[in-house]
């Protein structure tokens, strides 16, 4: 290579990476990788195949990690299934260097060893870095496993031409650090295109008490806050998760339990402070009891009972008001049974949002509880985006991509 003499990049600085090893002889160059990956700040945690093992050491990989190294299916430090745990883990997969066999057994969908079962369990972007025998390089059957995986969203880093171990000269050297480093940064920016943002999102239907056992709320399921708060999060934004509902949370997403709307209030108006984006996903009530019973409501001593409501004032309303927050790119959520575009607008503008989505609840297939969601964005400018049916996940992404450009710029949102 040399990798000591390759910068480490700005952009993969404090990523996890898992650095997976197949049998090469170029696996000992991928030490010097490692090596300066953490050195330049990230976590790094290194899988070989046997045959790479026969290679290198692993504890060679360990001493500059600082990390067990794995080398096997099979639990080492008491967790349960450790491909999985690496592939939910990783934010970066490289693997490197990559041999026929396992670009083959990639390309297969094969997992019968730690490092094609943690490619198979990824949730992150993966760089391939073929390094072979020129001949091996150049054969149908390679090049054609090397392209599937490339139409997969792979990133393929080519390898070199030059002075190969088989002493012949041609193509199959492991591309040069630089070139992998490359590689590693433009697979990161095209997946973490939120990274130094600060997300805000709301979920699940508010909780008015009426007493210290009975409250009243909705059908809403929270699925598609957090839906939003995950797709954040794993696009590389800081996520705050303001929620009255309690599905287990993504990885790196920061939770934030309420009940009511008051709560969610004063919780917003902490963790708005410096954030890009709210969307507001939370089905907060239009009503709460005037008064909450300090004790529980009994039958017995109340035969009739008329419970008075007053209104819940609006959040988002009263963050429009706030001059602090006024940099906030806030996103509305309309659930609406009939003219869904023209009272979506009409909320839009009547709650001060850039932009609200609208979905209609008298769609029996999508919205409450459901795991897919269909709908249409509106935006301030007057842009209309039709969200056709889609899993609340999926959604969560097409409602990132379209707010993404209007926060591009500086940091902080258009108001
Ligand atoms: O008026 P409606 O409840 O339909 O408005 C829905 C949007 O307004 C959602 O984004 C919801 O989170 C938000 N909302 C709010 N405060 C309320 C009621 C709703 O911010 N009191």
């Amino acid at each position: 290579m040399p990798l000591d003499l390759a910068p480490v990049p700005e952009e993969l600085r404090g990523l996890r990476i898992a650095v997976l090893v197949s049998g090469g002889i170029a696996a000992y160059k991928i030490v010097d990788l490692a090596s300066a990956l953490t050195q330049a700040g990230c976590e790094v945690r290194v899988a070989m195949t046997p045959s790479a093992t026969r290679f290198v050491g692993p504890p060679s990989f360990q001493g500059v990690t600082g990390n067990p190294v794995l080398t096997g299916l099979w639990p080492v430090d008491g967790s349960p299934e450790p491909h999985v745990a690496l592939g939910d883990w990783a934010q970066l997969i490289v693997v490197a260097p990559a041999t026929a066999n396992v670009i083959g057994r990639i390309a297969t969908g094969r997992s019968d060893d730690i490092v094609t079962a943690i490619v198979l369990a990824a949730r992150c972007p993966v760089v391939v870095a073929p390094a072979m025998n020129d001949a091996m390089w150049s054969k149908r059957a390679v090049q054609e496993n090397v392209e599937a995986l490339r139409d997969r969203g792979v990133s393929i880093v080519e390898p070199e031409s030059g002075h190969l171990a088989s002493g012949h000269v041609g193509a199959g050297r492991l591309a040069a650090a630089s070139q992998l480093l490359k590689a590693m940064v433009e697979a990161v920016q095209s997946r973490y295109d939120l990274a130094g943002r600060r997300v805000v999102v709301t979920a699940g239907g508010t909780r008015e008490p009426i007493d210290p056992v009975r409250f009243i709320s909705n059908y809403s399921s929270g699925k598609m806050g957090f839906a939003l708060a995950a797709a954040a999060a794993d696009r590389g934004a800081h996520v705050t998760l303001v929620t009255t509902a309690s599905h287990p949370a993504h990885r790196g997403v920061d939770v934030h339990p309420v009940e009511t709307a008051q709560e969610m209030l004063d919780a917003l108006g902490e963790q708005l402070k410096g954030a890009d984006v709210l969307v507001m996903a939370a089905a907060v009530g239009d009503f709460r009891p005037a008064r909450t019973a300090t004790k529980k409501i009994r039958r017995e001593e109340t035969p009739r009972f008329t419970l008075e409501l007053e209104p819940i004032p609006d959040i988002l309303a009263s963050i429009r008001s706030d001059k602090e927050l006024a940099g906030v790119f806030r996103v509305g959520f309309a659930a609406e049974d009939s003219e869904l575009d023209a009272k979506a607008v009409e909320k839009m503008k009547r709650k001060g949002l850039h932009a609200i989505v609208a979905n209609d609840i008298s769609r029996r297939d999508i919205g409450f509880g459901s795991d897919d969601n269909a709908g249409v964005m509106l935006f301030a400018d007057g842009s209309r985006h039709e969200l056709e049916k889609m899993t609340k996940r999926e959604m969560a992404d097409r409602i990132l991509d379209l707010v993404l450009p209007k926060l591009s710029g500086e940091k902080g949102a258009e108001s």
